[in-house]
Formats: structure tokens, sequence, C-alpha cells
């Protein structure tokens, strides 16, 4: 009792601004029902992402053949004081703090190396997991209490707009990283840069986490770890089903494989069932052959040429790029 009635408080207490645009349940049980329907049965990524996904996924970020995220990280720490620089030439005569935006915050952890970095006047947060979104964004206003932060919970991959929720003309850079660009299918990819690109134009820049092919052991180590992390946040999948939308998956009954397919230059992620089984949800049952596979997630890798053509395509142009010592993962300051 004591610690709900603490929670609330905090609660009460908090600047944090929430703006609420969860997807309707409704539409994502039929959206759900297709994908397992079809010749080959999928279910799309952002279903990872309930709260225990999210937990899951943060412990990803810190396995040793999870090379990503430390990648990156010292990449931005490394680079920080330039982005500052360049973002601030790039506003075509816009003055005042910018405003930074970022798809998939997640944790919150790399938007602080960008808060330090630029000492923005705003931080708007889009995440899908909404409990996780909330507590994240309460901890960093507490670390910075002359930030404002909102908390869109929202499915970046659908149609985002930052003047809808913010009324400003401050400059702007949104921030992408994580390779979660590289989860997008291509025409999705092209979409979703369009979409920034729009957001942004003319007042501001786009800061985007690449990972670039590699050699195949090392991309599929980071996809199998050794102490079956990723194993559990793939089935937990699963169990999402099963709270949110009622479904009755047996998860003794599916095996995480992830596998690289070099014609693709993408991770494919699926959920092999073991035996012949039946699944009922939304009021449907869907059968489920042995050694048949769900898919649950492609993680594309870019090479640099082959991102900057994606990007040009849609009006960006490429304002630096960083890698670090070994070239596993790359860093685009992207400006519209
Ligand atoms: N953006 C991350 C990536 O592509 C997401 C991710 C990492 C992921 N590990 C995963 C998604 C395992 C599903 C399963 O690297």
């Amino acid at each position: 009792m004591v610690s709900n009635a603490l929670a609330r408080q905090t609660r009460e207490d908090s600047r944090v601004r929430l703006i609420d645009q969860s997807p309707q349940s409704v539409d994502m049980t039929r959206e759900l029902l297709e994908g397992l329907r079809a010749p080959q049965k999928s279910i799309a990524p952002k279903y990872f992402y309930d709260e225990q996904g999210s937990r899951l996924f943060e412990r990803i970020t810190r396995l040793p053949e999870y090379y990503l995220t430390r990648t990156e990280t010292g990449i931005l720490r490394a680079v920080m004081r330039e982005v500052a620089e360049l973002v601030e030439s790039d506003v075509e005569g816009r003055s005042g703090k910018p405003v930074l935006v970022e798809c998939g915050s997640g944790s919150g952890e790399k938007a602080r190396i960008v808060i330090d970095g630029i000492s923005p006047q705003a931080y708007l947060a889009i995440d899908i997991s909404k409990e996780f979104l909330v507590s994240s964004c309460e901890a960093l206003s507490v670390d910075y209490p002359d930030l404002d932060v909102y908390a869109v919970c929202a499915d970046y991959s659908q149609d985002w707009s930052v003047s809808e929720i913010l009324d400003t003309t401050a400059p702007l850079l949104a921030f992408f990283p994580g390779s979660s660009f590289g989860n997008f299918e291509p025409d999705e990819a092209v979409t979703f840069l369009a979409r920034a690109q729009r957001a942004i134009s003319g007042r501001g820049s786009l800061l985007i986490g690449i990972d670039p092919p590699k050699d195949v052991s090392v991309l599929e180590a980071a996809y199998n770890d050794s102490a079956g992390v990723t194993a559990r946040f793939n089935l937990n999948l699963l169990t999402h089903m099963n709270w949110e939308f009622g479904a009755n998956f047996d998860l003794s009954g599916y095996r995480h494989k992830a596998i690289y397919n070099p014609i693709q230059e993408r991770i494919e992620m699926y959920l092999v069932s073991q035996r012949d089984q039946e699944v009922r949800i939304g009021g449907e049952r869907i059968f489920v052959a042995k050694d048949e596979v769900i898919h649950t997630e492609n993680s594309y890798k870019y090479s640099y040429d082959r991102f900057v053509n994606v990007a040009q395509e849609v009006g960006f142009r490429c304002t630096r790029h960083w890698t670090d010592e070994a070239g596993l993962f790359s860093v685009f300051l992207l400006g519209a």
C-alpha cells in the first residue's frame, strides 16, 4: 500500500506530460490475425514491447555478444560536441534551444548523451511501451529539472508529427538510434524516412544509428546470445499475446531461431513450432504445424552506400557519418 501511495505521489508531482496515442486493441487483434493467417505466419515486432519485453530488451543491450548498443553509445559520446555544432548550423537561421524528438526511446539512456550535448529545451520521447516510457521519462525529468519532457505513447511506424504536440518553431533534432531503422521492411523504411524528412525539413536534422553488414558469426551471435536472453525476448512475444489479446500460446511449444540472410542482408528472427499445435486468438483457431515458423522480426544491415541511397531518395543529405574503429556500427547525421 505504501509503495502505491508513493507511486501516485510521484505521478502527481511529475512534470512529464503524457500524450497517449496508443493504438486501439481491436485494430491490433485484426492485424495479428491477418499475420497469423498468412501463408508465412508473422507477428509484428512492435508486439515485443510490453513492459516485460522492454525490460528484456534492456538486458539484450548489455549482453557481451550484442555489440550494437555499446558501440553506438561510444560513438555518440565521442562525436556529440561535433553533432551539436553541426545541428546549430543546419537550421536556416532559426534560433533558440532545439527540441529533441526520439523514436523508440526505451530506457532513454542514449537520449541523455544527446541532451548533455545539445541542451535542448524539450525532449519528446515516442515509444509504444507505455509504462516503461512513463517511468523512464519520469527518471529523466528528475535528472534534468529544466527540461520539458513529453512522453508520447504511439506507434512511430504510423504517421507522426511533432507540430500536433508542440507548437514551436524551434530547431529540431530527430533521433533514431539502435538500428531500429533496420527493423523496417524496405518500403516501410522509405515511408518512415520520408515522413521524418517532412517533419524536420528546413528546421533541423536526423541523427540515426545504422548497423552495417559484417562477419556472419558476429551478427548471428548478437541475436543468439549464450545466456538465452534473446530467446526469452522472442518467446515473450507469445506471453504478450496471451495476456493482452487472450491467446493461448503454449510457450514450451516454440523455439527461438535467428539466422543471417546474406542475400537480403538481414537477420531473420523466428519462433519455430516444436510440434503440430493449435492456438486460439480473437475467437479463431489457427493451426501451426511441426517445424513451421512464425516470423517475428527482420534486422536489416545497411552498408554506407545502401543507406545513403535511401536517405537521398527522400530528400535528405548526409551531413556527416561516423563509425567506431572496428567499423561495427555507424551513426549518420542527415540534413533535411
Ligand atoms: N533494433 C534491434 C536490432 O535489430 C532490435 C533487436 C535486437 C531485436 N535484438 C533483438 C529484435 C532480438 C528481436 C529479437 O538489433
